[in-house]
């Protein structure tokens, strides 16, 4: 079978993306236009102006992504969509922009799931490094604003499967980063501006109880792998750092410093470390390290659990430098190889759309016209 150059499309959340990436081993054009400056003023995503956002850019981005990778609608073989999971009205931005495409070009279209997509962001950069040889099964951490997703991966021929072995109840781990940035004036999103002020910090100065980070059990199934013991929850964390500032009366110091880098188009690390006392930075670096260090464990207990013999870390919150100096660490104490994808492959992308198209391109498995939104869409 000859190589194929597949057109990707993402536009689930709040990021417009497009790429052209070949036979699922090589980046050759990725656009990723991100909507942060249209929601900042919110503290969040809204998903009616995501939407919007999604129609304005779609086709610059589109164009872009064919014209860095010197192709054009015509040279493409196939294109790939995200299908779910996401905002529904942002992933009918994209599949009906891919569609039209695909029809009017007379080009194969794939669906695909979002979080597939985040394990291909692995896959297809390791073998552009030429590492073909993978060991499995494969563990797969998905861990962004919306997922924090354990997944057992299988590949037959090209097919691959998964099996989920534990999510979270409540709060995705990105969401807990984003909910406590802004409960701290810190803005949005808060992923990135917490992993830059934790090393300012001092991580054991504020102290998280194990149960702050414990979920209800849900009854066990009998399966052992698919009982209750790889399941995360970060709404506790989220509620215990409200109540430290309750209790400390920061509120007013908290005001001010949302005040004053609100009026900042894009604040710099010292204008964050200007507007933050120490008892804030202490508090953001033992969030982040309780975070973090809950993560590995439970990903960790599941991976010898499963017997995995590899351990993908994969998704926006993988761009934090602690993750993945402390995954990497301990994971190669256990022997157990810890991938991750490039910082720009790890937050939302269309390669990873692109990338993880391509087996089912082999496998003839095209999208009909009448797909639509799977707006809470399993991987499996
Ligand atoms: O994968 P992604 O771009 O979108 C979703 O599918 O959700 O992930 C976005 C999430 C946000 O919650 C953001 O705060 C978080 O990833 N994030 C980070 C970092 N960069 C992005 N969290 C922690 N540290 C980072 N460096
Ligand atoms: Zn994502």
């Amino acid at each position: 079978m000859a190589g194929a150059y597949i057109l990707g499309i993402e536009t689930s959340c709040d990021e417009t993306a497009a790429s052209v990436v070949y036979s699922g081993e090589r980046l050759v054009s990725n656009v990723v236009f991100s909507q942060i400056a249209a929601h900042q003023p919110y503290g969040g995503v809204v998903p009616e102006l995501a939407s919007r956002e999604h129609l304005k850019a779609i086709v610059p981005v589109v164009r872009k992504a064919l014209a860095d990778a010197s192709q054009t609608y015509h040279s493409i073989d196939a294109l790939a969509v995200t299908q779910g999971p996401g905002l529904a009205g942002a992933l009918l931005v994209g599949i009906g922009y891919a569609k039209a495409l695909a029809f009017a070009l007379d080009k194969p279209l794939i669906a695909v799931n979002h979080l597939e997509g985040h394990i291909h962001a692995v896959l297809l950069e390791e073998r552009q490094k030429n590492n073909r040889e993978m060991s499995f099964p494969v563990l797969a951490l998905v861990v962004s604003g919306g997922h924090t997703h354990l997944y057992l991966a299988e590949q037959q021929d090209e097919h691959w499967s998964y099996q989920n072995i534990g999510h979270t109840r409540d709060d995705a781990a990105g969401e807990a980063f984003d909910k406590v940035a802004k409960l701290l004036g810190l803005g949005y999103p808060g992923g990135p501006i917490i992993d830059k002020l934790s090393p300012h910090g001092d991580p054991t100065a504020v102290k998280f109880a194990p149960s702050q980070l414990k979920h209800r059990d849900r009854k066990d199934n009998g399966d052992p792998v698919a009982g209750s013991r790889f399941d995360f929850s970060y709404s506790g964390i989220k509620t215990s750092v409200l109540r430290y500032v309750e209790r400390h009366d920061m509120e007013a110091s908290i005001e001010s410093r949302r005040k004053a880098l609100s009026k900042m188009e894009k604040p710099a690390l010292e204008d964050y470390l200007l507007h933050c006392d120490r008892q804030t930075l202490n508090l953001v670096a033992s969030f982040q390290r309780a975070l973090v260090g809950d993560l590995i464990t439970k990903t960790l207990a599941a991976a010898r659990a499963c017997n995995a013999a590899t351990l993908f870390v994969t998704g926006g919150v993988a761009a934090n430098n602690e993750l993945r100096r402390r995954f990497e660490q301990d994971a190669t104490m256990e022997g157990l190889p810890a991938y991750f994808p490039s910082r720009p492959l790890s937050t939302d992308n269309a390669a990873m759309i692109a990338a993880a198209a391509y087996p089912k391109f082999l496998a003839g498995e095209f999208a009909t016209m009448d797909f639509s939104a799977e707006a809470g869409m399993v991987l499996r």
